[in-house]
């Protein structure tokens, strides 16, 4: 191998060395365990130092975790280098009797130059490193697999790219970013390092790096197809998963991120938010208007606009004083309707006055710190901020007190789920600087601070000479001396401007962010655990929201991600546009995130942050969020409003989805629930269920909300008619009384869709349970009794689930798992009956019936049934108590 020195002399100094010119690694040592292998690898040759030193001698471990998940890591000898710590993610464990020869994967290895392979054990290479060498550098890791012609790849979020990865001269950077507008191409708010690789009838795999560092993943196909990572720091630990199907991939990725949190069933009904409402007078419209207009609203949210001044767990006195807030809360709680309020990391930096939340963390000591010892000021909302450091231990309790004392049920905003946001974290400069966005608009923000607040010594509104910089408007930075301090992980690097640039949209690593050379409390480098933010502060609020109310499971909904958020929050896509591109690529977003990431509780903003939208797109967005799990309309600050209710086809759109989505919302809540037992995807794309249609690989504007109902939207500007692909399947359409339509692996254009439907079939072999009718909230929805509808699969068999709990307790007193069968000819239900649903199946459907039952009976006892020989659906009247097992004949 040719060592840089020498591509330096023939190209210049400036040139970018590739990893081509480094000596790569030699492996000797090679131990076999009981459950892999460990080995030293040693620099083959004149170190490359291409971005950074190169690191002389590394470990190789290999572990057999389970029969279906291989463990390759590798590490720096000296175990020096910067790794995920264990407690923001812990290591899934080993199965214990896993070995070579149980497992379905096989690893390989070549001793020198260093590289290794995985294949499934019938001989489908999975992963083959072979083709250029290893870099290990203190600041750049290089790994590059070989790959199949124009693979099936899907994941390495976030992003706004299409479900199924480009792979020709593509980079996907991972970098949490606040990133208003969602561009394509870019890095956005979460670092989810994890990719399916699908190959249709050889089978589909994951692959999981766990690596918090900035990286780069290139895909491209001038040297063979490949699939590069290029990363900033860390180590390689790799999880390699043997599916062989897409849904057992993503339960893989579920045993190795951890299996996603339960959520609260009022947290599935109807969001409404938006930034802007300007007093609590104009949160109590809204809610009066959405009850006016027959539009079932759930939870009513408020952005940062309920502070004072932006200052986190404040209320603004005149705008949102306490009483009457206390009130608005009360009222929705009377009428079973909820309440959510945002809170941001950044807490307002007011040095001497009486501020609680800044004097609290001060005097706990839990804010960031510079190298001077000096708190580290930025910008965010209020103005000049600090920031919490996630990893000082204090920092749970002082989180607790404040949500605590804020968020009190006897005396202050009783909240029932919580937003969080800007934890990326969101940092528009270090101060002093200017306000480079002008978002602190005088119409705003209070026309003066209050007496109350009379201490503060910023002036605020405005952001006036206190935010001139001295000279420029370059970042101001303490830089950290090398190595100084208690900092962990390789010492030396530049933690600023590292040798290597990944493409990270806001510029360099720092721009818009925390400074990378922070330290926190115990020693690591933001530089390392940057990626961990959103996530670290995901955890400690929910945290905070189970310290307040420990009986019930919290919703927390987090704007920043890393591998694992899921465990306990939910996530909204962030800063989109009203506009019809951002509609469909929501689809994508979140099938990501739903089935890929293990984050489910997650969507869009509805009708679009963003620029203003029109009515013709609020109203297909309004039934496309229908089948988001997490759906909520929000809007910008200066957008025209659009609630629901502000056109009459808007508010008819939300009225006709929201009676859909309610009635299948025992149905969604229970995919759901087996997404968090075990990682069953709860939203699929339509690749996971017909993985050997090669037609669906790409298909990202359809999904399968649960594992039964495709939904089809409209995608097209003011159109009326949609391309919908079927595949060779019976399907059972929603809109028109549920008549079968033979799917034939052809796409087929639904014509005449006005803007109050969205297509839906039912897919055949499936058994639904509904709530025979909608209701107002979530809470009347649930004394509403069942209606079971059957649709037979092509072999006249069908199957489905019920999970039943209260809904709402995070320990669960006694709940019910019900299995539904059809046969052909019978319907039979067995199970576990714990809860009490207070509520009865009242009708069993059967779909795609070519006649008349002869006779329907029960226990020796005839139903009355009908028959509908236009739709051949055939309804039975049935009292059937979710008690127990039953079965009904149909003769
Ligand atoms: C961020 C959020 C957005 C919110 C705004 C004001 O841009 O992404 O949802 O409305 O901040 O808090």
């Amino acid at each position: 191998m040719v060592a840089k020195s020498l591509l330096a002399l023939s190209f210049g100094a400036a040139v970018v060395l590739g990893q081509e010119s480094c000596p790569g690694y030699s492996a000797s040592n090679v131990q076999q365990t009981g459950s892999g292998l460990t080995a030293d690898l040693t620099l083959a040759g004149e170190a490359c130092n291409a971005y950074g030193t190169d690191l002389p001698n590394l470990t190789l471990t290999v572990e057999y975790q389970s029969d279906d998940r291989l463990h390759v890591l590798i590490a720096d000898q000296d175990q020096a280098v910067y790794q995920v710590p264990n407690d923001v993610f812990p290591r899934p464990g080993s199965s214990g009797d896993a070995s070579t020869n149980s497992s379905s994967l096989r690893f390989t290895y070549t001793d020198s130059p260093f590289s290794f392979a995985v294949a499934r054990a019938d001989g489908e290479t999975l992963f083959n490193t072979s083709g250029t060498p290893l870099v290990f550098e203190s600041q750049y890791l290089n790994l590059r697999t070989s790959l199949p012609e124009n693979p099936n790849l899907y994941g390495l979020g976030e992003h706004t790219d299409p479900f199924r990865l480009n792979t020709t001269n593509y980079t996907r950077t991972i970098w949490n970013r606040d990133a208003y507008g969602i561009p394509a191409g870019t890095n956005l708010y979460g670092a989810h390092p994890v990719y399916i690789d699908h190959r249709g009838a050889s089978g589909t795999h994951g692959v999981i790096l766990l690596n918090s560092n900035g990286i780069e993943v290139k895909i491209n196909d001038t040297a063979g197809q490949y699939l590069e990572y290029n990363a900033l720091g860390g180590v390689f630990d790799f999880y390699f998963l043997a599916g062989p199907s897409p849904v057992e991939t993503a339960q893989q990725i579920a045993q190795v991120v951890g299996m996603p949190a339960n959520i609260p069933f009022g947290g599935l009904g109807f969001h409404q938010c938006r930034y802007g409402y300007r007093d609590v007078y104009e949160v109590a419209g809204v809610v009066h208007n959405y009850s006016a207009a027959g539009i079932p609203l759930e939870t009513m949210w408020t952005d940062i606009d309920y502070m004072y001044s932006r200052w986190i767990m404040t209320l603004d006195p005149e705008r949102y004083p306490l009483p009457l807030v206390r009130e608005l809360v009360d009222y929705l709680h009377q009428h079973q309707q909820k309440y959510t309020v945002m809170v941001d990391p950044a807490t307002a930096y007011q040095p001497g006055g009486d501020y609680g939340a800044f004097n609290d963390g001060v005097q706990q000591d839990v804010f960031l710190k510079n190298a001077s010892g000096d708190l580290y000021v930025g910008v965010v909302w209020p103005g000049p901020t600090v920031f919490p450091d996630w990893f000082a231990p204090q920092t749970q309790p002082y989180w607790d007190d404040q949500f605590n004392s804020f968020f009190s049920a006897e005396s202050g905003v009783d909240i029932d789920y919580l937003w969080i946001d800007m934890n990326e974290a969101a940092n528009f400069c270090n101060y002093p600087c200017s306000d480079p966005f002008g978002y602190a608009e005088e119409n705003d923000l209070p026309p003066e601070p209050p007496a109350v607040r009379n201490s503060s010594p910023i002036a605020l509104p405005g952001f006036p000479p206190e935010f001139q910089p001295p000279s420029s408007s370059a970042k101001l930075r303490l830089r950290r001396q090398d190595g100084a301090g208690s900092m962990m992980g390789l010492p030396g690097r530049d933690l600023i401007d590292p040798p290597y640039s990944i493409q990270n949209a806001a510029g360099s690593l720092s721009n818009k962010t925390l400074d990378t050379d922070l330290i926190h409390y115990n020693g690591l480098a933001e530089y390392d655990t940057h990626n961990l933010y959103g996530t670290m502060m995901s955890n400690h609020s929910r945290n905070a929201m189970l310290s307040r109310r420990p009986q019930d499971r919290p919703l927390v909904i987090t704007r920043s991600t890393f591998l694992g958020a899921g465990t306990y929050v939910g996530h909204w896509l962030g800063d989109n546009i009203s506009d019809w591109p951002h509609y469909r690529i929501s689809i994508a977003q979140m099938l990501a995130f739903s089935s890929i990431f293990q984050v489910p509780m997650v969507g869009s903003d509805v009708c679009g942050f963003g620029g203003n939208v029109t009515e013709a797109l609020c109203a297909r967005w309004t039934m496309l969020g229908a089948f988001y799990p997490f759906y909520r309309n929000h809007n910008e600050l200066g957008s025209i409003s659009q609630e629901a209710y502000r056109w009459e086809s808007v508010a008819e759109s939300a009225r006709r989805a929201i009676d859909i989505r309610y009635r299948m919302l025992d149905y969604f809540y229970t995919a759901f629930y087996e997404q968090t037992v075990n990682g069953t995807p709860s939203l699929n794309p339509m690749v996971f269920l017909y993985p050997e249609d090669a037609k669906t690989f790409a298909i990202d504007l359809q999904f399968f909300f649960g594992s039964s109902v495709l939904i089809s939207p409209v995608t097209e500007e003011n159109g009326t008619s949609v391309d919908v692909y079927l595949p060779n399947d019976i399907f059972y359409d929603w809109n028109n009384g549920f008549s079968p339509v033979q799917g034939s692996g052809q796409t087929v254009s639904l014509e005449d869709v006005d803007f109050k439907t969205i297509p839906i079939h039912i897919r055949g072999g499936t058994i639904l349970p509904l709530r025979s009718q909608s209701a107002n909230t979530t809470t009347e929805l649930r004394k509403q009794s069942f209606q079971i509808v059957v649709a037979p699969g092509q072999d006249g068999t069908a199957n489905g689930s019920l999970y039943l709990d209260d809904g709402l307790s995070l320990e669960q007193a006694a709940t019910s798992y019900i299995s539904f069968t059809w046969d052909g000819s019978m319907f039979s239900m067995s199970g576990t009956y714990g809860y009490e649903a207070g509520v009865n199946i009242s009708t069993i459907t059967v779909l795609g019936a070519s006649s008349q039952p002869q006779s329907v009976t029960s226990n020796g006892a005839d139903l009355s049934a009908t028959y509908n020989s236009t739709t051949k659906v055939i309804d039975v009247e049935v009292n059937i108590a979710l008690t127990g097992d039953a079965s009904v004949n149909f003769g």
